[in-house]
């Protein structure tokens, strides 16, 4: 069995009487991406807190790297990088500066021209975070999150609302860092992005995982597979055909479809994690 990079067990987390994360279970094999994907208000971020020793959990437990989150928080901050949606820099200071100043907390001998140079801002270094758009504050936030090296990398919706240059450029990190080795916890409510990166999606809904597999798998199991035909009728006018693929009468379908209609178009559909999601939940991920 390959190892573990997280492991909860029942995690729980309330805040007064609002459950907002219920008992989820689940693992994170080492250099696996796990795409944890849910609408607002699911619990993506609670959970994301109670791993990374930002809050206490009410019940459960959980382990990153083997290590307790509530017994050895400071052990595992200095294996894991995070990225969360409030950003923590210091406005006044230089992005060098930001990042030099993180790699001295850590005792890190990253080099801040590097990670700079990843998230394609080498030639802004010297200028002040305050200057910076919402994308390049994010994409600063990522090279700090790297700062340490971390085994462990928690983006918490790294791409909400950011430029196109942004999130490409976030989305590459992410791939390298994979190549690297290192595990990706991404929270998420963009569907495309956790078809693309994840190695296996979650999907969160009222603080509950109410699936967890590839995104193929997700596909295969509850999706529906079907092709659309254009016909074209006596008169002329277009009309539209569906036929469900892997069913009995599939074939026998096809077969009639091309010996008595006219076939001017035809393409095949494939479910997206949307559609997956709402059939699952009953709601969408907007
Ligand atoms: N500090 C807080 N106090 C009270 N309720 C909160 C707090 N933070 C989050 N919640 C509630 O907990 C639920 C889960 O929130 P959150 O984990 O932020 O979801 P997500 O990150 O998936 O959008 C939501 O109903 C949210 O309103
Ligand atoms: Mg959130």
């Amino acid at each position: 069995m390959s190892n573990l990079a997280i492991n909860a067990e029942n995690l729980t987390y309330q805040y007064g009487d609002l459950t907002a994360v219920n008992a989820i279970n689940f693992q994170v094999a080492e250099g696996e991406i796990l795409g944890f994907l849910g609408p607002n208000g699911a619990g993506k971020s609670t959970t994301v807190k109670m791993l990374t020793g930002q809050l206490l959990p009410k019940s459960g437990q959980a382990t990153l790297l083997g290590m307790d989150i509530v017994k050895q928080t400071k052990q595992i901050q200095a294996k894991i990088g995070i990225c969360f949606e409030n950003t923590n820099l210091y406005e006044e200071m230089s992005a060098l500066d930001n990042l030099k100043l993180f790699a001295r907390l850590y005792g890190s001998s990253a080099s801040a021209e590097v990670l700079l140079d990843r998230v394609g801002l080498n030639g802004r270094g010297k200028d002040k975070v305050q200057t910076y758009s919402k994308g390049m504050k994010q994409r600063l936030m990522v090279a700090r999150a790297l700062i340490n090296e971390p085994r462990i990398l928690f983006l918490d919706e790294p791409t909400d609302g950011l430029d196109p240059v942004s999130s490409e450029t976030i989305r590459n990190i992410i791939k390298e860092e994979q190549a690297k080795g290192t595990t990706v916890f991404l929270t998420t409510h963009d569907m495309l992005e956790a078809d693309k990166l994840s190695n296996r999606v979650a999907f969160i809904n009222q603080g509950k995982i109410v699936a967890l597999d590839t995104p193929h798998k997700l596909k295969q199991k509850y999706g529906k597979r079907a092709i659309m035909a254009e016909v074209e009728m006596a008169d002329g006018r277009l009309e539209t055909r569906e036929i469900t693929l892997d069913e009995a009468n599939t074939g026998t379908a096809v077969a009639d479809l091309f010996a008595k209609e006219k076939v001017v178009t035809l393409h095949s559909e494939e479910a997206t994690l949307e559609d997956i999601f709402i059939q699952i939940t009953g709601r969408s991920l907007t």
